[in-house]
């Protein structure tokens, strides 16, 4: 019964979140943030290979899609009362590791204002305005910065309340508003 009943709630999860991922991802100049400080001006920003954009713009969903499924996955089949090591925490360990060896840089952030780490939080200009974005609805926010001269394409998805579970360790996901997101994944990915 008890197997059933998680299965039922995967795929409800599942499903949640293929509509989620599954909304192009913002290209349009109005789904841009404000710039933070280090991005260039637009005239730069035009010399980018477009192709090279939509490649790291289909990274970014790809790898949306993957992280987002083993969160649901893992807390869904491991993840049994608060004191179990949450898929969360994996993640943050997980995006810590691929970050470091420099695939692409990613993190997973708080949009409730009351984090679990202070550490998960917005932390430039770019990620702040994002974070406010999604709260507003939009489906994800992207814009493209250098890096030591090197063009990224900065791009932030939602994390919404996909399972009842999430309520377990983070109780104030209760008062989301429905469809409101409760986080975010912000990621960096090069263009090349
Ligand atoms: C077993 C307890 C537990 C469950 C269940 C859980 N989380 Fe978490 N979550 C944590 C912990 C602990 C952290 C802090 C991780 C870290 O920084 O090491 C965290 C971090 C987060 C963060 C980053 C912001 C913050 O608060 O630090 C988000 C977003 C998040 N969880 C979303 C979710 C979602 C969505 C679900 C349901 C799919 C969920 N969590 C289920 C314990 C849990």
């Amino acid at each position: 019964m008890k197997r059933t009943h998680s299965l039922a709630a995967l795929v409800l999860a599942a499903l949640g979140l293929t509509a989620l991922v599954s909304a192009p991802l913002a290209s349009q100049a109005d789904d841009k943030a404000a710039p933070a400080a280090d991005a260039k001006p637009a005239a730069d920003a035009q010399k980018v290979d477009e192709k090279a954009v939509a490649r790291a713009r289909k990274t970014a969903q790809m790898l949306d899609d993957v992280y987002k499924n083993v969160i649901v996955l893992v807390t869904d089949k491991y993840v049994n009362d608060e004191d179990d090591f949450a898929a969360g925490a994996a993640a943050v360990l997980l995006f810590q590791t691929i970050s470091d060896k420099g695939y692409h840089n990613v993190r997973l952030l708080d949009a409730t204002g009351d984090p679990y780490d202070a550490e998960n939080v917005a932390k430039d200009a770019f990620e702040k305005g994002a974070i406010e974005a999604l709260k507003k609805g939009k489906a994800q926010v992207e814009v493209i910065e250098y890096k030591e001269g090197k063009p990224v394409l900065r791009v932030m998805t939602p994390v919404p309340v996909v399972l009842q579970k999430c309520t377990m360790c983070h109780p104030h996901y209760s008062d989301a508003k429905k469809g409101e997101p409760i986080g975010a994944i912000s990621y960096q990915i090069p263009i090349e």
